[in-house]
């Protein structure tokens, strides 16, 4: 069957990988993993519903212990979580999605309470929003060393469990993003410095995980890089930083880059005057190297076919898909007119949203769902519309 839709026609990566369409699950977090990482069967069909597109980012897998950024984390930091990690990896397949795992390390972006009385670490003893319960103590060179050859052996796991590939999480503040921030990272050795210098553990995470797939993996096994372009405190990273870290991984041997955004139209928030969206800015600056994926309030097929026109290679949709597992079957069989953008409580269970998933939703996504109940309304009355989430 043809389609006119852009978005419904395969798309094949430099290294060979064909996916059946350009329509990317976005990674969510479902809280929902066993209380060691272990995969939870509620995860499981979570991905077996929403099989039918391109490829799935799985959510963020912890590759060490210490690196465990929130409970119900899923972990992929030992051998023992293979079998459960297989399943996914077959339930993702069981509509020809390929399957792709989020790696990443929490950084200081975690809790003493949540590393059970460990104290968290990162580039620097700098604490997260000011909160000093929590500050973390500076990582020593060894430690370094380690924790990127933990991502290896997290690469290697995921080669095990059949994933298509693996998606290095340089966003969302986490230890990656730590290195690269002028926030988080004041150190003076190799690791820390000028711009290019904080660049130099994502690359030494690349290096590391390029290795390991080349070794244990077929040729078209993916890895991708999902990074944030700005952060708000000050110093933080700005826009001029990331557009140098794009064009340094455009050159690295990852196969495509993913911008982390709630919209993929935003501008910048630091330069007011600024009306470019950072995506165009970003796709500039790639000038066709890798194929980047954008991601942030698509909803239809008509913002995901105009995604597509604006310069994406792909789109990651992550609410959407949250709420619709059946998009993608409904484009096919020109069904649009019953694709869900708003959801009830009542339907969670149905749309196989794990317990923890629905907590978290209830809770810190209430405004950004389209709940249509009277209590969410109640309260967005009440304390007003927050702000949409970033990212
Ligand atoms: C419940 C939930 C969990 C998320 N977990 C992750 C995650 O594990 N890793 C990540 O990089 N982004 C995560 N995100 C961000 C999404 O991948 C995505 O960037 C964001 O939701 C914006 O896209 P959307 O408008 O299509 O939802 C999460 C978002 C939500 C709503």
């Amino acid at each position: 069957m043809t389609y006119k839709d852009e978005f419904m026609k395969p798309y094949q990566f430099a290294n060979g990988l064909r996916l059946q369409n350009k329509i990317v699950m976005a990674p969510v977090t479902m809280q929902s993993s066993f209380f060691d990482g272990t995969v939870s069967d509620d995860e499981v069909r979570f991905y077996q519903m929403r099989s039918g597109v391109g490829m799935i980012i799985v959510e963020v897998a912890n590759i060490n212990e210490a690196g465990k950024g929130f409970e119900g984390e899923l972990s992929v930091a030992d051998d023992r979580f293979i079998p459960g990690l297989r399943k996914i990896a077959s339930a993702i397949h069981s509509k020809g999605s390929k399957a792709i795992l989020q790696i990443f390390d929490a950084g200081r972006k975690t809790t003493r309470k949540i590393l059970r009385g460990t104290q968290p670490r990162s580039a620097s003893a700098v604490a997260p929003h000011r909160d000093l319960q929590n500050i973390p103590r500076e990582l020593t060179n060894t430690e370094i060393k380690q924790i990127i050859a933990d991502f290896g052996s997290a690469t290697l796991r995921a080669i095990k469990a059949n994933f298509d590939g693996v998606e290095i999480h340089g966003a969302n503040t986490y230890l990656i993003q730590q290195f690269f921030s002028p926030h988080s990272n004041q150190r003076n050795d190799q690791w820390g410095g000028s711009v290019y210098q904080r660049m130099n553990f994502a690359k030494a995470v690349i290096a590391e995980v390029r290795r390991v797939a080349d070794k244990k993996a077929s040729n078209n096994f993916l890895i991708g890089y999902r990074f944030s372009p700005e952060e708000l405190s000050k110093p933080g990273i700005t826009m001029d930083d990331t557009l140098k870290l794009v064009d340094v991984l455009s050159n690295e041997p990852i196969d495509y880059l993913h911008s982390s955004m709630g919209n993929r139209k935003r501008t910048s928030l630091l330069e007011k005057t600024n009306h470019e969206t950072l995506n165009s800015r970003i796709l500039k600056t790639i000038r066709g190297r890798k194929p980047l994926i954008e991601v942030g309030n698509i909803l239809s097929p008509q913002d995901a076919n105009e995604a597509l026109q604006d310069g994406a290679s792909l789109v990651a949709m992550g609410r959407e898909l949250i709420r619709e597992p059946n998009w993608i079957e409904k484009v096919k069989i020109h069904d649009e007119k019953s694709i869900r953008y708003t959801l009830s409580p009542a339907d969670m269970n149905l749309l196989g949203l794990p317990g923890g998933l629905q907590r978290e939703l209830r809770t810190g996504f209430l405004n950004a769902m389209n709940f249509t109940d009277q209590e969410t309304s109640d309260f967005l009355d009440k304390f007003g519309q927050m702000e949409g989430f970033g990212g």
